[in-house]
């Protein structure tokens, strides 16, 4: 790999030129409302191509393809089940990505080779501006990594991506913070693959009840981004139900904590505990304090209630391992 990457504040002329980078093939990071995503032509495999290789991930694990409205989202789906036309009408433009059977408009490496393609109109600006003026579906993951944190700011982008791919476009600090609810359509009835920033009880209510993947079960994964490893900083994470101050003291350890624990010497992250705030905040912090050596960070794991499943999913994927 041996880009060059512009880096570029995400004004209309960037935004020209990183479309036109997309239809020549390349490879552009741009923010959407819950993550920046690394971006390529959907429908050019040898495009798609330079994802998997920029980022390190295995090619088994299928990409989200991005586009404006449900009437391109129809032409790469080869079926469209009421239960997507009520989700798309209630939630997009917005983090929700529906899987559904696949058009042969979509090529294999887009899909890992399976016959279902995620789908998600996304609703930030610069992400929409994108997809219109190149005048294609985007395909895109996570712009970090594989296996690494997302990135919430075009900075991680560049720390994790710089001379692999084209283009970044800087449109600041994403809002949603972690990555889109992911849906399965493709079955009788709808699963959920992703738990995300729209709520399991919001889908439920339109559509019904919905299957859980069961992590338990030892099964094949229905979604290869299910990987238990998953969005980890590289410093070692402890997720606590309560805080223990006594834990904290003396040790070299960054702290995300939903009150002032008041102990000297920890380096101290103070967030909102409402779901929306503490995704907002969660992977920006877990990049800041992972660059600053230390010997581990705490997490305060939020309760286990159904509006905290997707914050306690990813606190426990970051922390898996460590
Ligand atoms: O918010 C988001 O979804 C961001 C932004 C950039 O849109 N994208 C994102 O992409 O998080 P990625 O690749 O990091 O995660 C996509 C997830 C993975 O877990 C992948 O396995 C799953 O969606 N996925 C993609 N296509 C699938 C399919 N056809 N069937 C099942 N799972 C699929
Ligand atoms: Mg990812």
């Amino acid at each position: 790999m041996n880009h060059l990457t512009h880096y570029w504040t995400a004004d209309d002329a960037a935004i020209a030129r990183a479309a036109a980078i997309l239809r020549a093939g390349g490879l552009v990071a741009f923010p959407t409302e819950t993550v920046y995503g690394l971006g390529a032509n959907a429908l050019d495999p040898t495009a798609v191509a330079g994802i998997y290789q920029a980022k390190g991930r295995p090619s088994n694990n299928p990409l989200i393809v991005h586009v404006n409205d449900d009437v391109s989202a129809r032409s790469l789906a080869a079926a469209w089940p009421a239960s997507a036309a009520a989700l798309t009408a209630a939630f997009w433009p917005g983090p929700l990505t529906l899987v559904l059977p696949r058009s042969e408009r979509v090529p294999d490496i887009v899909t890992g080779g399976g016959p279902t393609v995620a789908l998600r109109s996304p609703a930030h600006p610069v992400a929409r501006a994108l997809i219109e003026v190149a005048g294609m579906p985007i395909a895109a993951p996570s712009a970090n990594r594989s296996s690494e944190l997302s990135p919430t700011r075009a900075e991680h982008v560049r720390a994790g991506l710089d001379g692999r791919i084209d283009a970044i476009l800087d449109g600041g600090p994403t809002t949603a913070g972690i990555e889109s609810t992911v849906v399965d359509l493709s079955g009788i009835v709808p699963r959920l693959l992703r738990p995300g920033p729209i709520p399991l009880a919001m889908l439920e209510a339109l559509v019904g009840p919905f299957a859980m993947f069961d992590h338990s079960s030892g099964g094949p994964l229905p979604s290869p981004g299910m990987l238990e490893r998953h969005y980890s900083p590289h410093t070692p994470l402890l997720c606590l139900e309560s805080i223990d101050v006594e834990m904290l003291m003396g040790r070299n350890i960054g702290a995300i904590v939903p009150a002032p624990t008041g102990v000297s010497g920890v380096i101290e992250r103070v967030i909102i505990p409402t779901p929306e705030a503490y995704a907002e905040r969660l992977y920006d912090l877990l990049h800041e304090l992972d660059g600053l050596g230390l010997d581990g960070i705490v997490a305060w794991m939020p309760p286990d209630r159904p509006e905290w499943l997707a914050l306690r999913d990813r606190l426990r994927r970051a922390s898996f391992g460590s």
